[in-house]
C-alpha cells in the first residue's frame, strides 16, 4: 500500500471543509464508497473526503494529481462534460459533489448527467446555491465583481446563477426530493431519489427559470427547502436506509 492509498483515511475533523464534513457524515449513515466530485480545485474538499474509490474531474487542477492518484482515486483533468461523454465508467456513484462552473445551464448538465450516473441509493450534493447578495447571482463572475465594486462593495463572492437548480428541482424533477443546507458553512443544497408528495410547480416553465434573478429567489425562498446540515443529511440517509433494508 502506498502513501497515497492511506490519504482518504488519515483527515482530521479540523482538515475538513464543510463539504467534505456533509458527505463523510453521509458516506458513514449509508455506506457510500463510490465517489465524484465536479470541480475539485486544490482538492480541499477531495483530499479529505473518506471513502473507498474517488474520482475528481476538472480542467484545472490546482495542485500535483499524480502525488495523490492512485488505484482507488482518479483525477481526470478534462470538463465535466468530456468526463461524463468519454470518462465516466459504467459503475454509479453513491455520492456526487456538483461544484465545478457555477453557471445554471452547466449545472443543468451537471445534474441530468449526474442522475444517469447515480442510482436510488445515491445522494448529490450541489455547491453554492444560495447567493449572498445580488451581485453574486450574476452568471457572470466578471459582471458579479464589477458591479459590485462599482457600488462600494468589497466582497469577492460569487456564487452564479446555480440557485436556478433548485427551482428546477421543484418544478421538473419530482422525482427528487432536496434540502438546502443553511447555518453551517456555504450554503448546499442535497438532493435523493424519493416519492414524495406531489409538489405544485411554481414557474411551470424552464425558460422563466432560467430567467430568474436574485429577487425572484428572495420572493420564493420557500423553494430552497431550507434545513440544517443535520436535518438534512438524516432525511437524506433515511431515505437511502429505507431502501437499502427493503432490498436485503
Ligand atoms: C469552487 S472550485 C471547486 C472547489 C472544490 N470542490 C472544493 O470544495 O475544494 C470550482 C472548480 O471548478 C472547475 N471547473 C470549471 N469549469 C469546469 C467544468 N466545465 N467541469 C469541471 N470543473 C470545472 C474550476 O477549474 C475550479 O477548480
Amino acid at each position: 500500500m502506498s502513501d497515497n492509498d492511506h490519504e482518504a483515511a488519515t483527515t482530521t475533523p479540523e482538515q475538513q471543509t464543510h463539504s467534505s464534513r456533509r458527505v463523510n457524515a453521509l458516506a458513514q449513515r449509508i455506506g457510500a464508497r463510490h465517489y465524484l466530485e465536479i470541480g475539485v480545485s486544490t482538492g480541499r474538499t477531495f483530499r479529505t473526503v473518506e471513502m473507498a474509490e474517488r474520482v475528481g474531474v476538472d480542467p484545472r487542477f490546482l495542485f500535483d494529481t499524480d502525488a495523490v492518484a492512485n488505484a482507488a482515486t482518479r483525477l481526470h483533468a478534462m470538463t465535466s462534460d468530456r468526463f461524463f461523454a468519454e470518462a465516466a465508467g459504467t459503475a454509479p456513484f453513491d455520492i456526487v459533489f456538483i461544484d465545478g462552473l457555477h453557471v445554471f445551464e452547466q449545472v443543468v448538465r451537471d445534474l441530468t448527467n449526474t442522475l444517469a450516473w447515480t442510482g436510488w441509493r445515491s445522494a448529490i450534493l450541489i455547491d453554492d446555491t444560495i447567493p449572498n447578495d445580488v451581485f453574486s447571482a450574476l452568471p457572470s463572475q466578471r459582471d458579479a465583481l464589477r458591479l459590485r465594486k462599482e457600488s462600494g462593495g468589497k466582497s469577492n463572492a460569487w456564487h452564479g446563477d446555480v440557485f436556478k437548480i433548485a427551482f428546477l428541482i421543484h418544478d421538473f424533477f419530482p422525482f427528487l426530493d432536496y434540502r438546502t443546507i443553511v447555518g453551517s458553512g456555504n450554503p448546499q443544497t442535497l438532493a435523493w431519489r424519493a416519492a414524495s408528495p406531489m409538489r405544485k410547480p411554481v414557474f411551470d416553465s424552464l425558460e422563466r427559470i432560467s430567467r430568474l434573478t436574485w429577487f425572484d429567489l428572495k420572493a420564493h425562498d420557500a423553494v430552497l427547502r431550507r434545513a440544517s446540515e443535520q436535518e438534512a443529511i438524516d432525511l437524506c440517509a433515511q431515505a437511502i436506509e429505507a431502501r437499502q433494508g427493503a432490498a436485503s
